[in-house]
């Protein structure tokens, strides 16, 4: 492998989404940084069958590819808005479909956005947790951001941007056979957002 595939999925329903930005950002960050090729999907691009599936192979096919594609990445972006205190109940839904094997050993980005700071630990407390079942190598740094961190629907305050190229940094480990270059500018690097 020369070029990792990152893959990012953003549990919102929401279009515009302030979770979904985070995911393009974090996986343009990392296709940018080890050289790869990126591509993210959220809840819409799962389409209306994912509420009615009791498992993997009632979803429609374009939902199966699209949870193949991340099963199947070297590097995993995953976020979701804060709903009541934890992750949607969607977000959780997709999850509950997946083989319990599906994620092992995947480096995996975490990541939430809220509407303030109070549930900024939904990370530790609920996301963690969930990925440890399936015994996925989340990173250490989770990203939570805030309403106030955005302007114009984009992810812009400078700590918390710094805070989200660090956790990238942590893919490195990951991906060892992976130049983990800063050279990668203006790349097409997002095929599908
Ligand atoms: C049903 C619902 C429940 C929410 N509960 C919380 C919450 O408990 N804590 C919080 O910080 N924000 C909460 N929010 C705000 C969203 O998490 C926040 O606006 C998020 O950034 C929205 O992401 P999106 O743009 O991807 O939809 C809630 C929003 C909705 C719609």
């Amino acid at each position: 492998m020369s070029h990792p595939i990152i893959t990012g999925f953003a549990g919102s329903l929401s279009a515009p989404s302030r979770t979904r930005a985070v995911v393009e950002d974090a996986v343009q960050l990392t296709a940018e940084r080890y050289g790869g090729t990126g591509s993210v999907f959220d809840l819409l691009d799962l389409g209306p069958s994912l509420g009615r599936a009791r498992r993997f192979g009632d979803l429609a096919q374009e939902a199966q590819d699209l949870l193949q594609s991340l099963v199947e990445a070297d590097a995993i972006v995953l976020a979701t808005p804060v709903h009541k205190g934890s992750y949607g109940g969607l977000f959780k839904h997709v999850f509950d479909l997946l083989d319990p094997t599906a994620l092992y050993g995947k480096p995996i980005l975490l990541a939430a956005s809220g509407g303030g700071d109070r549930h900024a630990l939904v990370i530790e407390h609920q996301l963690r947790p969930l990925f440890g079942f399936f015994e996925a190598q989340t990173l250490a740094t989770g990203v939570y951001v805030s309403d106030r961190d955005f302007t114009d629907g984009r992810l812009a305050d400078p700590a918390t941007r710094a805070r989200l190229e660090r956790a990238v940094d942590q893919f490195g480990p990951y991906l060892p056979g992976f130049p983990a270059s800063h050279s990668v500018s203006g790349a097409p690097v997002l095929a599908a957002i």
